[in-house]
């Protein structure tokens, strides 16, 4: 399977690797389907064909074209729209159990709402039988950052409560059409970083912020719109959750959920205050919506430091928005640290950032264009979240390492940042995390936000100037490969024997 002219290059850096003391293989963790390892993507940052068949533009769109992501766009991107028969071939002979993508909203229902395009349900229903067909669990997401221009010239996409009817209207039309086949469902893609970047900094789509929490926006505003949206998500999940329980749960036996981005935070140093800092850190970033979503409301440091610029659930509205969910999904990267940045306080005038009265300080050291490697703060994350939330189901959604994009296909770091992961997702589970399922982020090398084409996370690399955008095995490809088909196989020690054994041969 691997090309020896590659192998003689691996073997090298062989040395500084195989002294880890990993010793888990797949069969340590429960089988499929009640454990699932898969991979992920979402349709802008892989579909391509932006404006084909009746796709309408999504404020992805919109961002990427006023070059907002170094200048790249999604309209060829990865080509998935016309290449998914060979890339779920390729997920097969990879043996991935499951497929976690997203539905583009405005392929759908182009403009985000009224009748649905017949080119869109063909695609989806096409890549939804292909991956059934090969045995692959498909795992999909209902927004991912993408929705539909339309809906957000109209009346504000996020900030309007109008949109809680049209995301349900939405939803309703993908668990009739799909819901025979997919049994997992996300509403949501890490909707609390979406609403930063979107509503706050105003970095990211639909890039609505004010001065001076956000420098360039034509709208906005950064004090109130981030909880606006919060609460107007979090509404239209449950809209759309109690939907799917309501009319198609029983019949199609299947879960759903929402994912959320989660850091683990450590404090900067061991003073109170750093302390305290860490822990407002959970309770802005994951208790925004883990606390509705499992007690009701937001948390109380949240409401004291927003005051009247955070929604007031009402007691229905709270009815609803707690317990409507069948699991949660994470993606995690990397642990921060946080220090307390109180004197925020002192302003009158606020934004999201300033009323958590923390700094969240990145890289552990920025100057590595690869993330650090802290599987320990996944493991900390789910043993607080089966601590504080009473340990509900959980997927991690995404997990990957970054490397930039034309790096070698001897992706070593990513090898031992997902080996590390997996093992550290392991003692998880070993002590009792109700953990689902594993999805490396990302299965093909995709349009990044914010990096463009510039970093890459895929398992699968794509030269850009390949007019066939060929997918080509990265090592990390090989390893999780051989992790997911050789399943009593040791995973890090067991694939570098095995590299040293094809070379002998
Ligand atoms: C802000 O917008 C102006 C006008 O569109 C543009 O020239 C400038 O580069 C932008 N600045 C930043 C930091 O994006
Ligand atoms: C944002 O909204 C708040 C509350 O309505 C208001 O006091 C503030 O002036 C607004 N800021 C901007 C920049 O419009
Ligand atoms: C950060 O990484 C660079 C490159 O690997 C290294 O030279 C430097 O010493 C590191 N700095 C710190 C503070 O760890
Ligand atoms: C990436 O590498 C390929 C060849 O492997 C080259 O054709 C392409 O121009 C490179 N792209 C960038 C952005 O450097
Ligand atoms: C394992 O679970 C127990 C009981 O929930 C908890 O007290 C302990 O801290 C956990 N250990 C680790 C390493 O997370």
């Amino acid at each position: 399977m691997l090309r020896v002219s590659l192998l003689l290059c691996f073997l090298l850096t062989i040395e500084s690797v195989s002294s880890s003391t990993d010793n888990f293989c797949r069969d340590d963790f429960p089988p499929a389907p009640a454990f699932v390892f898969g991979a992920s993507s979402s349709a802008y940052q892989v579909e391509g064909a932006a404006a084909e068949d009746g796709r309408t533009p999504s404020i992805m769109d919109t961002c990427a074209h006023a070059g907002h992501f170094h200048g790249a766009t999604g309209d060829v991107a990865c080509d998935t729209y016309h290449k998914y028969k060979e890339d779920v071939q390729l997920m097969a002979d990879t043996g991935l159990e499951a497929y976690r993508f997203s539905i583009s909203w405005s392929r759908l229902i182009p403009n985000g709402k009224g009748p649905v395009n017949p080119k869109g349900l063909q695609y989806y229903n096409n890549l939804i039988d292909q991956l059934i067909s090969h045995g692959i669990q498909p795992h999909v997401t209902l927004h991912h950052s993408d929705l539909p221009q339309a809906l957000d010239d109209e009346y504000g996409g996020w900030v309007s409560r109008k949109i809680v009817k049209d995301f349900t209207a939405y939803a309703d039309v993908c668990f009739k059409n799909f819901g025979d086949r997919v049994l997992h469902w996300t509403t949501m893609n890490e909707p609390n970083v979406f609403v930063l970047g979107g509503y706050d900094t105003g970095f990211l789509p639909p890039q609505r912020c004010s001065i001076p929490f956000g420098l360039n926006c034509s709208r906005g505003n950064s004090s109130t719109e981030p909880y606006l949206a919060t609460h107007n998500i979090l509404l239209s999940h449950a809209s759309a959750a109690r939907l799917y329980k309501k009319n198609y749960q029983d019949k199609q036996r299947g879960f759903i959920g929402i994912n959320l981005f989660a850091f683990w935070f450590f404090p900067r140093t061991k003073t109170i205050e750093d302390e305290l800092a860490t822990q407002r850190g959970f309770d802005f970033y994951i208790g925004w919506y883990l606390n509705p979503l499992v007690f009701g409301d937001y948390p109380d440091v949240m409401k004291k430091n927003a005051g009247s610029r955070i929604p007031f659930f009402t007691r229905l509205e709270s009815q609803s928005v707690k317990g409507s969910f069948d699991f949660i999904g994470f993606n995690y990267y990397l642990a921060v640290y946080a220090e307390d940045n109180s004197i925020s306080l002192k302003n009158t005038n606020r934004d999201y950032i300033a009323d958590s009265a923390m700094k969240r300080i990145g890289l552990q050291n920025d100057t590595t264009f690869e993330f650090p490697i802290t599987p320990w703060g996944l493991q900390r994350l789910l043993e607080y979240v089966k601590q504080n939330y009473g340990n509900p189901p959980i997927y991690i959604h995404e997990n990957g390492q970054r490397t930039r994009r034309n790096s070698s296909l001897e992706d070593w770091p990513r090898v031992k940042y997902l080996d590390g992961h997996i093992q550290a997702l392991l003692e998880a589970v070993r002590n009792g995390s109700n953990v689902r399922g594993y999805f490396v982020w990302s299965f093909l090398d995709s349009l990044e936000l914010l990096d463009g084409y510039e970093s890459s996370y895929g398992l699968y690399y794509i030269d850009l100037d390949d007019p066939d955008l060929r997918r080509q095995p990265k090592l990390s490809a090989h390893w999780y490969s051989q992790f997911l088909k050789r399943k009593n196989v040791i995973s890090l020690d067991g694939f570098i024997k095995s590299l040293s054994h094809d070379r002998v041969q």
